[in-house]
Formats: structure tokens, C-alpha cells, sequence
């Protein structure tokens, strides 16, 4: 039976199972290389559908992850705003109309939509709810029999935070939040006041800024604008910081009064924005622990399950895996809504329908992947030399010149489901490179300052390095790292003192922890420094991206597959 799920506004993404087991899933903007894509998920259906090797007519059950009439609360909440503030008001009246029209209503459309684009087919067609699509997202493909989940975005439908439990094939929701308490709001709200885009998904570059700060403003934040509002809950106060306000770059006298005007995109970042980074991470952070640590006390649950775009700050998440008192923390990589696809297809597989789990999700590459025929059809024409080396010479011919300073672009197998590359789609280098930023930024891209490269290592080595024994497969746990380290592995550390890891099974990704080991063997450390194979566009997906991408770069080497290439 197939079971396919879609994402289709923002990180517009599909995903296909095959009696409960993931067959393929991608996020449209790989295709359409539109970052953060937003609408039907057109090639992202065609390409599940052809790894498959099916016609829409054999899919059984579409699973969408979002119910576009669930709208009461919305207008309630616009409603409510009309007695706060005109401005909020006008916003909320402005963008509504627009989503409606933009948005949900070619929802209702959706299934002859699919029709109209891949053939008649009989499929039944579900709406689903958008956090419970989150936490079907992580739970269902947690190895956890139980779990207690949370999820947190911006919002869906109304809701905020989701907090539920997982045992077996159910989900029970347990409590909601709704807008406008919204913790991502509020962290999409601070980035746009510091001069960066929540609609290009900048939050990252809080997380990376609040590094250099001092939380100057959490006790401000924390007693006006997200305040505690008894166990589990917290209020936002949008007289303060409003997320629609924010989109626009508009902000309240209230706010400018306390962290003053806020940064315009090409202005310096100054001490006081670094500040206020510190304080909204702060902020974030406490409030999503307490949060957490209340499904903890009322679920009992020693295993903890995690999705939605919040989920994304690694730096909260580590701070939850340390601090929230679980065992297990299972974060979907695709925690983004692209995920929902997958949670959606999950949910109607195992909730809806009823069947037994026996698929556990143990990485991340369920994209495309491409031949070494293929690799070498894209190659024609092009302004390279290439030489063809069996998987022994290609890690210790690549491990070399990466010791010798080199800047590698690593392409292989399938790539990656969600925000982060993990090895199949990378560029490499040296992390033992103190000006290694400099280096990459020269020959790749540019990128602020505050921004820090993250390592992948070999996993039976994380423990001495990071002192987390656990896999963290998905660079989405932050952690301190461990004395005399900060020394040898400069490129790959922040200014805190922190790194974000991936951790390399040998069993999961052959290919990539044998490249690991012998830069291990020359070098004596087990790591890689590994930021995305993308410059100011999508991640690539094909090999012709990977090419076009390579040869506008100054990257040195190019890896696709078995072929080591070199510009001419
Ligand atoms: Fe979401």
C-alpha cells in the first residue's frame, strides 16, 4: 500500500511510503532551486512517485498537513487585535486576505489538482492537522515504543505547541497552545528587528549571533513580552513584538523604548544587537525548557520526541537533551513543516489505519540519487578533468588533499531530507584551519562572521570530543566541547566554545565515515569541518547542480560519486 504525504505552502515538500516503510521524501526547492519553496510540491510528487517506479493511480491514500478550514481562532485572534492596536489590526487584516486567497483556498483544490497533474487515480484524500502532523513526523520515526512529544513552531492551523504522547501506533494530544502565544513568532519577530529575513528561514543567524552576546534584555523579555503563565504555559505579549508587524519591518514605540531601533539589513551589527540575539536565545531557551520539562513531569516519559520549526535551534535542543531530565531525544532532520509530509503519510499509516510499526527512520537520505554513469553524462562538455577511483583511493586521495588544505565539494548516494547536509551533499575542509571561515569564504560564499561551521565525526570518537555518548545524526543538538580540543579543531568551534555535530555511523553511511577515518589516520583527528554544497541558492540535488555549482565556486576538488574532478 502506498501512502504519500504532502507540504504545500512553505518548504513545500512530498514523501512516499510503501506499506509503513519510507520509500522516498524531498523538499521541492531542491527541485524548483526556490529556496524554502513555497506551494505544490510538484516535482518533489514526480520524484517520489518514479523511485517508486509507480503512477499516481497505485497511491492508496494522499495524506495533506494542513486543514484549511480551521480558521476560528485566527479570525478571533484578528478579531481580538482590533481592540489592541491598529496597526496589529491592519497587518493581520492585510495578510489574511492574502493567505486565504493565496493559500488556502487552492487547498480545497488539492486533490484534482494532483489529478490534473499526474493522471486519474482513485486515491482517498485526508486533511490533516498541522502539529499533529509534526509529531507523527517525529514519533512514528523515533525507534521509541513511547515517547513524549513536543512540537513547536510558528503556528499551523491555530496552534503553537503541541504537547502529546506516543505509544505504539497512537498519538494522544494532550494539551495545545494557541496563537498568538507563539514561540516562534516571537523568534521570527527578533529576527527580523535584528536585520535579517524570517522569510529566507535567517533564525539560524540569531542562534549563531546570541553567541557573541550578553543577555542584557532576558529579564525584560521573560517579564513582559514571554511571560510564564502557569504550568506549561506562557503568554506573548504583541504590543511588544509582532510577528505580522515584524514581517513588514515594523515594530512597536513599546520595544524600541527598552532595546531601542531596530537594525536596518546592510547596517553593522553592533554590541546591542548581539544583545538582544543573547536575550531572545536566552529567552527561548528557558521558556521552552520549562515547557518541556512540565510534558516530562505530566507524561513520566523517560524518551522525548521533537518537531516543528522550533526545533530547528540546536542550540535549544541541546540544552533540552542536557538539561530537561529525558534519557532519548529523537528530533526529526526535516523538523521544519517540509517534515509534515512525512509525519502526514506516518499518521494515516499507523493512527488512521491502524497498522503496527516496524520502520525506524536511522538517517536522512531518502532524495534523489544518481549513478556513476550518470556522473559521467553530466561531466560531458564541461571544463574538467576527471579520474575514476574505486571507494579504497577515493577516501585516501580525498582525506589528503583535505589535509593539505584543500576545499572538497562531496557528492554521493542519496541526498539529504531536510535543512541540513550530512555528507552526501557537502563541501569539506580541514578543521584543524584556524582561518578556515576566511578561506571558505574566499572560495565558496560569503557569510556573516557569527555564523559557525559545524564538524562531522566519526561517532565512536563523539564522546571524547563532545561528551554526549549518544548519536546526534542530524547536526541538531549544540554541545559544549571538551578541553584541549578548542585548540586543534578551531575551524569547526564557536566563540562559546560549543560545536554541532554530526555524529558518522559506520553502518549508515559507509562511504562518508571511511573518509573520516583516513583524515583520521593522517591527521589523528576523527572529524570533518561540512557546511552545505550550495552557494546562495538550494542545496544542490543533481549532478549538473553539483557541476555549475563547483565550477562558479573556487572550491579545489569536486567529488561526484567515483569521480575525482578537478577545473582545467
Ligand atoms: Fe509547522
Amino acid at each position: 500500500m502506498y501512502i504519500l504525504g504532502l507540504t504545500t505552502m512553505g518548504e513545500a515538500a512530498a514523501s512516499l511510503l510503501k506499506d509503513g516503510e519510507l520509500i522516498a521524501a524531498a523538499e521541492e526547492e531542491r527541485f524548483s532551486r526556490i529556496k524554502h519553496h513555497i506551494g505544490f510540491p510538484h516535482h518533489a510528487v514526480a520524484y517520489c512517485l518514479k523511485e517508486a517506479g509507480i503512477t499516481l493511480a497505485q497511491v492508496d491514500h494522499i495524506a495533506h498537513y494542513w486543514k484549511p478550514w480551521v480558521l476560528r481562532r485566527r479570525v478571533m485572534h484578528t478579531i481580538a487585535t482590533m481592540f489592541q492596536h491598529r496597526q496589529l489590526f491592519e497587518s493581520r487584516i492585510a495578510r489574511g486576505s492574502d493567505q486565504f486567497s493565496g493559500y488556502y483556498l487552492p487547498m480545497f483544490f488539492m486533490p484534482s489538482r494532483i489529478r490534473e497533474e499526474f493522471g486519474q487515480a482513485g486515491f482517498k484524500f485526508h486533511y490533516l492537522d498541522h502539529h499533529i502532523c509534526h509529531a507523527a513526523s517525529a514519533f512514528f520515526a523515533s525507534p521509541f515504543d513511547t515517547a513524549a512529544i513536543f512540537t513547536v513552531d510558528g503556528v499551523g492551523e491555530s496552534t503553537t505547541v503541541l504537547y502529546a504522547s506516543g505509544a505504539g501506533n497512537r498519538i494522544k494530544v494532550l494539551e495545545r497552545i494557541h496563537l498568538p502565544h507563539s514561540l516562534g513568532q516571537f523568534y521570527s519577530a527578533i529576527t527580523n528587528f535584528l536585520g535579517f529575513d524570517m522569510l529566507q528561514g535567517d533564525e539560524y543567524k540569531v542562534m549563531g549571533l546570541a553567541a557573541f552576546g550578553e543577555p542584557e534584555f532576558a529579564a525584560f523579555f521573560q517579564k513582559q513580552i514571554v511571560v510564564p503563565d502557569g504550568p506549561g504555559r506562557f503568554r506573548l505579549d504583541i504590543t511588544y513584538v509582532d510577528h505580522q508587524m515584524a514581517r513588514n519591518n515594523r515594530y512597536t514605540e513599546k520595544i524600541e523604548r527598552v532595546i531601542g531601533k531596530n537594525r536596518l539589513p546592510r547596517e553593522e551589527v553592533l554590541p546591542i544587537h548581539e544583545n538582544v540575539a543573547a536575550s531572545a536565545q536566552k529567552t527561548l531557551e528557558e521558556t521552552a525548557l520549562r515547557l518541556v520539562r512540565f510534558l516530562r513531569e505530566k507524561t513520566g516519559e523517560r524518551n522525548l520526541c521533537m518537531a516543528g520549526g522550533v526545533a530547528l535551534n540546536s542550540v535549544m535542543n541541546g540544552r533540552i537533551a542536557r538539561e530537561a531530565g529525558f534519557d532519548n531525544i529523537f528530533i526529526q532532520p526535516a523538523a521544519h513543516d517540509g517534515g509534515c509530509s512525512l509525519g502526514a503519510a506516518l499518521y494515516i499509516h499507523h493512527h488512521a489505519l491502524n497498522h503496527p510499526r516496524k520502520w525506524v527512520m536511522e538517517h536522512s537520505y531518502w532524495g534523489p540519487g544518481f549513478s556513476s554513469a550518470e556522473c559521467e553524462l553530466a561531466l560531458e562538455g564541461k571544463a574538467v578533468r576527471a579520474v575514476k577511483l574505486d571507494d579504497a583511493r577515493m577516501s585516501s586521495t580525498v582525506a589528503r588533499l583535505l589535509s593539505e588544505g584543500n576545499l572538497v565539494a562531496w557528492f554521493q548516494g542519496r541526498m539529504e531530507w531536510g535543512p541540513r547536509a550530512l555528507g552526501n551533499r557537502s563541501f569539506l575542509a580541514d578543521p584543524r584551519t584556524a582561518n578556515m571561515q576566511e578561506v571558505i569564504n574566499r572560495k565558496i560564499k560569503l557569510r556573516e562572521p557569527f555564523r559557525p561551521f559545524a564538524p562531522s565525526m566519526l561517532e565512536e570518537d563523539a564522546a571524547s570530543i563532545i561528551g554526549y555518548a549518544k548519536p546526534s545524526p542530524y547536526m541538531l543538538l549544540v554541545f559544549p566541547v571538551n578541553h584541549g580540543w578548542e585548540k586543534q579543531i578551531p575551524a569547526v568551534i564557536h566563540v562559546d566554545g560549543t560545536a554541532r555535530p554530526q555524529t558518522v555511523s559506520r553502518r549508515v553511511n559507509p562511504r562518508y565515515w571511511n573518509l573520516i577515518h583516513e583524515f583520521k589516520k593522517l591527521t589523528g583527528i576523527p572529524l570533518l569541518l561540512n557546511t552545505s554544497f550550495n552557494i546562495q541558492e538550494p542545496i544542490v540535488c543533481t549532478p549538473e547542480h553539483a557541476l555549475n555549482t563547483f565550477l562558479n565556486s573556487g572550491v579545489d576538488y569536486l567529488v561526484l560519486e567515483d569521480h575525482l574532478i578537478q577545473k582545467v
